[in-house]
């Protein structure tokens, strides 16, 4: 009799070259426990309703957690005349159990059982992604903690532009990465939900019982329409788009701290076990964990266009194509997981040369705008103010000095009666200082918005 679950209607053998092209094992034999677990909470439901005894379910039950372990000791023969993995745990339970394990596949097909057990798997990555981005979190608030005093150079257009508190900077990355997090909590909601009971595409004429299957898998609701189900990878789409905003969000921190280690900035003390040498160049310390994090980005990114590309088009339902969706998912998920795994200890081993920072923040007119606030408020037209501090950043510059350095007296020209005070208010610290607006980085705003971040990720 042929292994095919489905030998009954074909005469013959499948060519190899076709195994070979359609067998999808080599990839989805990933999700065993996911279809375990499923096929478990099928069978139960199954006795419940009375398609199957109560005993049998049981020797199912039992059955497919021996085939399970089986799998985890890596004894599990692997066939591509098997197709899949479904496929490869429904024989196996049929090897051990004969007609009884014939009954499992009551009342669904593979295409609401790859779904179901594809969204368990997406489920398990969203909480292992969200817990990575925490942890992420907490090394970024660690820094905030240890550096709160220090003024970094905040930059546009890679130009120095204002000053910031270095936990304003580290706490600007916790932002971005609760955002994800936000993100994923979203996307869980629309992969949380039970496919498994559409059966092939129009649901059964069995007395299935969907919310007794739903309850046992933990899922939030049951999917409404048949018909949607095998051909519904949106929460794939959403998943990977959110691993792409990470590896996005990552990539520009992994870019700005490359810049940030180089001579020229010389700004941060890698870690020595996060940075490789060269062979040749016996001095060389190269960032290359940041580099890699830069460039896998591509990937992930790659991984979100490849899925979009490969559901565009598709008629309903269930179409041979969606079984390409997994080696995009779990290559985006498991580049993304490589990079945060490196990132939380990079990030907490990571240490600002303070001393190169002070050295040189107050070069470059970080404290500008702020005097050109301090000339608002004493009255002077915001585009006066503007004007005349162009100017004078123009003079000094052309002086080779800073604004603190010109004369009292070009103070004085534009803010009569209050120049000597005008020029006393420069410098960074002041600038920092004077920063009042909510979200900004003056320090009460910065040390409120750690102290709730603490607490947040407490
Ligand atoms: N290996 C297939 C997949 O992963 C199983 C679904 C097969 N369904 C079908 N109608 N041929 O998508």
């Amino acid at each position: 009799m042929s292994q095919k679950t489905w030998g009954g209607r074909f005469t013959g053998g499948t060519d190899r070259r076709v195994e070979e092209f359609t067998e999808s094992i080599g990839v989805d034999r990933r999700l065993y426990r996911h279809d375990i677990v499923a096929s478990q909470a099928h069978a139960a439901m199954l006795a419940e309703v009375g398609l199957i005894s109560v005993a049998e379910a049981a020797q199912i039950g039992e059955a497919l957690d021996a085939i399970g372990t089986e799998i985890e000791a890596g004894t599990m023969p692997y066939s591509i005349a098997l197709e899949d993995i479904h496929t490869h745990i429904e024989q196996a339970l049929i090897a051990r159990l004969g007609d009884i394990g014939r009954k499992l596949h009551t009342g669904r097909s593979r295409n609401d059982q790859v779904v179901t057990d594809v969204r368990l798997w997406v489920r398990e990555a969203i909480d292992r992604t969200d817990e990575l981005l925490a942890d992420l979190q907490r090394a970024f608030v660690g820094s905030a903690g240890r550096d709160e005093g220090v003024i970094l150079p905040g930059y546009t257009h890679l130009q120095r532009a204002q000053p910031v508190l270095a936990a304003h900077y580290y706490l600007a990355y916790v932002e971005k990465f609760q955002r994800d997090r936000e993100r994923l909590t979203d996307c869980r909601k629309r992969a949380n939900v039970l496919s498994l009971g559409a059966a092939a595409l129009a649901g059964s004429s069995l007395p299935i019982d969907r919310e007794s299957v739903r309850a046992k898998l933990g899922f939030d609701s049951v999917a409404r329409n048949s018909l949607d189900v095998s051909s519904d990878r949106d929460f794939l789409v959403e998943f990977v788009f959110d691993l792409s905003m990470i590896a996005i969000h990552l990539s520009g921190w992994a870019e700005e701290w490359a810049i940030w280690s180089t001579t020229e900035f010389n700004f941060l003390e890698l870690p020595d076990a996060f940075c490789t040498g060269s062979s040749i160049m016996p001095h060389k310390k190269n960032p290359d964990v940041l580099e890699l994090t830069r460039g896998k980005t591509g990937r992930v990114i790659g991984a979100l266009q490849q899925l979009l590309v490969l559901l565009k088009g598709l008629p309903l339902a269930y179409n041979r194509d969606l079984q390409e969706d997994k080696a995009a998912l779990f290559d985006a998920f498991d580049t993304v997981e490589g990079c945060l795994l490196v990132a939380a200890p990079l990030v907490a081993q990571t240490k600002l040369r303070r001393d190169v920072l002070a050295a040189r923040i107050e070069d470059g007119f970080l404290d500008a705008t702020t005097l050109m606030e301090s000339l608002i408020s004493r009255g002077v037209p915001m585009r006066t103010a503007h004007e005349a501090v162009g100017v004078l950043v123009k003079k000094a510059e052309g002086a080779r000095g800073r604004l603190a350095d010109l004369p009292v007296a070009d103070f004085e020209a534009v803010a009569p009666g209050a120049g000597a005070a005008v020029r006393g208010s420069l410098g960074v610290a002041n600038a920092i200082a004077a920063f009042r607006s909510y979200g900004s980085t003056a320090p009460v705003e910065v040390a409120a918005q750690l102290a709730a971040w603490r607490e947040r990720l407490a």
